[in-house]
């Protein structure tokens, strides 16, 4: 019988940051042919939240259960295996995921054989853990976003054992190589240029949960565009938590507009990044983005809040005015930019003048699009030991403001096109009607297009009919 002794993960540990190097590990997954069999006759289904970078983390989970030999099923009650690829970054992520498992148990009541795994984000976190070994006993195992290639052994040990296996690692990470990956698109694909983040702006808890910035080298991600370009995919997303402070880390002359400019030599049709965090943006990179027509232009520039004493308290290190010269400047030399942002109302000690610059800067930049949050205080992050004196309805007042001016801005972009051509990537079917699939323009906005199955996969031209507040209605233009 194998033996296994938990590793929980530590607060302690998830903060600290040292000179130490990464290690780039190429060999970390094994798959013996006793493992390979593990899953035979069996299924899995997996719940991604959170960020792109769950969505790839999902990715490879897959493909390690496939070469467990389980197969995927659509259908929870189905499955064999229940995975739960969890997001720490708001109270709300955290709640639904408590949820689910409580729907989960039921199933697991009825047919102890269901394997229950958690992983991701919340994996990381301390007090989640404990409420595991807690209230969730029943579950089979969990672990974190440094050990996604132990899988195969820790779910052998699971399945033998028949106890909660927890193994969690609290530490700055490496980089591990060669992993496999079932991507769900076969089109475009998410390709991770670097890993974690220093920055520890203080409300936020991704610092702890994913470690530290560390950027993978540059011909390791150029091997793996390539393998796409040759399989047929049409556009990347290359993905960090600060995609411009890429290779900053490495100290051999890497550095992001590089890397943009060495991608887009690839020929690949679309290339697109996330997220830009203002304070690495540098020139080069913005007059990259202008070179190149397979670069997209689309920026997602996150503002997080309009005044200086909150951005402050937030260590988000700009300040409004260094955010207002940079939007203008990419507006400026882009042709045709979508900006996008994130904001956070309610940051503990916002005043209605605070929020009232936020206000001020969507009046000024005029976003094409946003994503609005009420700030949620995160265990052990420095914000949530700051005074919170907004009363809740405050909060939520300011938030349907904000949300109220953001539309107003996103129809009057989106109005923008219409009869307009643009190109759209047509990803797949849409649920809106019989000859309509979907895809995304250039600028990142959905489309629902009348088209053929033949356009599927194809970047086409489309004359904008309809905008609504999140999606446009179009038809292919036959040329
Ligand atoms: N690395 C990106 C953001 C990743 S998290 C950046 O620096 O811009 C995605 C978004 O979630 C953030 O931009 C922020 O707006 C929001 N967010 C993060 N922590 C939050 C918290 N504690 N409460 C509310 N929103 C939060
Ligand atoms: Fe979080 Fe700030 Fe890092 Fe973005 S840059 S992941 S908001 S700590
Ligand atoms: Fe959530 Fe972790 Fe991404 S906290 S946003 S899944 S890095």
């Amino acid at each position: 019988m194998l033996k296994h002794v938990n590793i929980k993960p530590s607060y302690i540990d998830a903060k600290r940051r040292t000179k130490e190097e990464v290690k780039i590990l190429t060999d970390e997954y094994i798959m013996t042919n006793e493992l390979k069999k593990l899953g035979l006759g069996k299924k899995y289904h997996i719940i991604t939240y959170g960020c792109q970078g769950n969505v790839r983390d999902s990715e490879t989970i897959s493909a390690i259960l496939e070469d467990m030999s389980f197969t995927s099923t659509e259908n929870i009650e189905d499955a064999d295996l229940i995975l739960l690829n969890t997001c720490a970054i708001r109270e709300n992520a955290h709640n639904k995921v408590f949820g689910m498992l409580g729907r989960i148990k039921h199933l697991k009541m009825t047919n102890p054989n269901i394997i229950t795994v958690l992983c991701g984000c919340m994996a990381q976190e301390e007090s989640v853990v404990e409420e595991i070994e807690k209230n969730y006993k029943w579950m089979d195992l969990v672990f974190g976003t440094h050990n996604i290639q132990n899988l195969p052994r820790l779910l052998s040990q699971a399945m033998e054992l028949n106890e909660l296996i927890i193994e969690v690692f609290s530490k700055e990470g490496d980089i591990v190589e060669n992993l496999p990956v079932k991507r769900e698109s076969k089109y475009k694909a998410f390709v991770n240029i670097m890993y974690g983040c220093d920055k520890f702006c203080t409300y936020c808890i991704v610092p702890f949960t994913r470690g530290k910035q560390r950027s993978r080298k540059e011909e390791d991600i150029l091997k793996e565009i390539d393998g796409l370009i040759k399989k047929g995919y049409k556009e990347v997303t290359l993905l960090g938590q600060n995609v411009n402070a890429y290779g900053k880390d490495l100290s051999d002359g890497s550095s992001m507009s590089k890397l943009l400019e060495d991608v887009a030599k690839t020929k690949i049709e679309r290339i697109r990044f996330v997220t830009s965090h203002p304070w690495d943006f540098t020139d080069e990179m913005i007059d990259v983005i202008a070179k190149y027509d397979n670069i997209m232009p689309y920026i997602h520039l996150p503002l997080q809040s309009g005044s200086n004493n909150i951005l402050k308290l937030m260590g988000r290190r700009y300040t409004k005015e260094e955010y207002l010269t940079l939007a203008k400047k990419i507006r400026e030399k882009i042709p045709n930019v979508c900006i996008t942002t994130d904001i956070i109302v309610g940051f503990p000690g916002e005043t209605r003048e605070d929020f009232n610059e936020t206000l001020q800067v969507v009046d000024e930049v005029k976003y094409d699009g946003a994503f609005t949050f009420i700030y949620s205080p995160r265990e052990n992050t420095p914000a949530a030991k700051m005074d919170d004196n907004i009363p809740f309805e405050e909060k939520q007042q300011r938030l349907y403001e904000l949300n109220e001016l953001v539309n107003k801005y996103s129809n009057n972009s989106n109005n923008k096109l219409l009869e307009k051509i643009v190109p759209v990537l047509i990803e797949g079917v849409s649920s809106k009607g019989k000859d309509i699939y979907f895809g995304y323009t250039d600028t990142m906005k959905l489309v629902n297009v009348k088209c053929g199955s033949e356009d599927l996969g194809k970047i086409i031209n489309v004359v904008i009919k309809d905008a609504k507040s999140w999606s446009l209605n179009g038809e292919k233009v036959n040329e």
